[in-house]
């Protein structure tokens, strides 16, 4: 059966606008965002027809790693609220018939979890095993070799009971052994806890990371390693990620959402196409969404990126359903990254392909990376590996709203700063201007949403040459050309063996649009247009 004729799901035509909340908006002046401030700011959400919100963590946290250090599942972190403000939340959301995501953070918790506190009690207490203690080499050295990805051993020794105990990211986020059946029972309670309150779904923290090697083998050396990297990047992280066992865990994950209806669950997942694949899991049991971040890591080049479409578009499973990503916060936004003029080609680009996308909190107005001085450095992964520019905080910082003192997000200075230019670049400002990047993010989810060729079409690819990427969106009653000019110079298409004629429906250049094109059409730098094909 053609895609187009199954029944599509939320999840499938909708657009998911991902949350930072400290930076969101703080309803009560402590200079950090909040859950009455995400109720507050959702009339934004609705009004760019976003379909899902997914927040990143909210719960019980020593914010060693804001909040991806979680020490309690099932409780709502004071800094953003209480379970009365989340229970709000979520009736206002589903009010507005929306849906909500939560970030699920099962790979480690914090050291401060009273399972680790119990863990780290004794070698004999029952939750020993609960997380992964090894005995030190017989020099007293780490059991293996592997390392963090916030820098430093991936062991941590433990003076009271005489062993180390592995973390893929900071100390202080023990990893849980996965292969401990009552630790997968305990997180599919923390699961249950939040579905029974009517929760949508789940982006579900470095999925891959799940299991580890069962004899804890020594990662092979990366012989590619730069000094500008991450020391994480010193070793090919093939022992201490993506083993064969983590598919039976995601599909006991897929069972516990599939109990409930229509639930879904989102996998982070930072692998290369084919083994990306494997999370959708066999007969579709896995991920609904594993992340497609295809367009956070590829060069801004129409070649490579159309090839890397096709490529993954290839590589999908049957009936496995497509995603693109433009930025999270743990990225460089988008906006940084390509410049001003090529963002509005990119969100072109994001709500034109065939997949969901997902966008982050204000990329809808092209917020750029805001520089934060040495001593304002907040991020752990900023602060253990100083000097190569790897802080996340840059992406971080407080949603640009209005022209006013901390840009209408706080009553008090905000945790991150601001940039010098949001009074310029801003939410209200933008809503005045019918040719901002908002403007224009509105009126492609509007688009997108109203057409079934671009929100659940076929896509197919249309020979173009760099700088030009072109593709075609279709059903069997509608077509839409989509073509983008991904340098700053002018460019040309004129295919030789496609004869098309449409109207211009959405321009990067509004002026253009209404226009009738055919066989052949001129695009000025940084030019993106779709096309309503006859
Ligand atoms: C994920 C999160 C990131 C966090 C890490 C550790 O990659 O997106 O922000 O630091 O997991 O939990």
């Amino acid at each position: 059966m053609k895609d187009t004729q199954q029944k599509h799901l939320w999840w499938q035509e909708g657009v998911i606008y991902q949350i930072y909340p400290r930076s969101y908006q703080d309803s009560n002046g402590d200079g950090v965002g909040d859950l009455q401030g995400i109720i507050q700011r959702l009339e934004h959400i609705k009004s760019l027809c976003i379909k899902a919100i997914w927040i990143s963590p909210l719960f019980s946290s020593p914010m060693a790693d804001f909040g991806y250090d979680i020490s309690d599942y099932c409780d709502i972190h004071p800094l953003f609220g209480s379970m009365d403000d989340f229970d709000e939340l979520l009736q206002a959301v589903h009010d507005r018939d929306m849906k909500l995501i939560l970030d699920l953070v099962p790979n480690h918790t914090s050291d401060e979890h009273p399972w680790f506190k119990e863990s780290r009690s004794s070698k004999d207490n029952p939750k020993r095993d609960w997380y992964i203690w090894k005995d030190a080499n017989e020099d007293g050295s780490e059991p293996n070799n592997w390392l963090a990805m916030f820098g430093g051993s991936a062991w941590e020794w433990d003076e009271h009971t005489q062993q180390y105990y592995y973390h893929a990211f900071l100390k202080e986020q023990p990893d849980l052994n996965w292969r401990n059946p009552e630790v997968q029972e305990a997180m599919l309670d923390v699961m249950r806890f939040w579905l029974d309150k009517g929760v949508d779904g789940f982006r579900v923290d470095v999925m891959w990371h799940m299991i580890k090697d069962e004899q804890l083998r020594d990662n092979p050396v990366n012989p590619h390693y730069k000094a500008h990297q991450a020391t994480y990047e010193k070793l090919i992280p093939a022992y201490s990620t993506d083993q064969p066992e983590v598919h039976d865990i995601v599909h006991k994950m897929r069972k516990v959402l599939d109990s409930y209806d229509e639930r879904m669950m989102i996998g982070e997942i930072y692998l290369p196409i084919h083994k990306l694949m494997t999370y959708y899991g066999t007969d579709k049991s896995g991920a609904h969404l594993p992340f497609n971040f295809l367009l956070l890591s590829i060069d801004w080049d129409a070649t490579e990126i159309s090839s890397n479409i096709n490529q993954y578009e290839g590589a999908l499973p049957n009936g496995g359903w497509p995603n693109w990503v433009l930025g999270n916060h743990d990225q460089p936004r988008i906006t940084s990254r390509v410049g001003k003029a090529q963002a509005r080609v990119a969100a072109m680009l994001l709500l034109t392909l065939r997949g969901t996308p997902t966008i982050y909190y204000g990329d809808e107005i092209g917020m750029r990376d805001v520089p934060i001085p040495p001593d304002e450095v907040q991020d752990p992964q900023g602060l253990n590996m100083p000097g190569l520019n790897l802080s996340r905080d840059p992406q971080r910082t407080p949603m640009q709203w209005d022209r006013s003192e901390n840009a209408g997000f706080s009553e008090s200075k905000p945790w991150l700063r601001l940039p010098e230019d949001y009074r310029r670049v801003n939410v209200k400002t933008q809503l005045e201007d019918e040719f901002s990047i908002y403007a224009l993010y509105k009126r492609l989810i509007k688009l997108r949403q109203e057409e079934p060729a671009l929100h659940i079409g076929d896509y197919r690819p249309v020979v173009a040459s760099s700088p030009l990427l072109a593709y075609l969106r279709y059903t069997s009653d509608q077509r839409f050309l989509i073509l983008l000019n991904l340098s700053h110079k002018p460019c040309h298409f004129a295919p030789e063996h496609f004869n098309f004629e449409g109207t211009i429906e959405i321009d990067t250049l509004p002026e253009r649009e209404g226009a009738t094109v055919s066989k052949h059409v001129s695009l000025s730098g940084d030019e993106g247009m779709i096309i309503r094909l006859k």
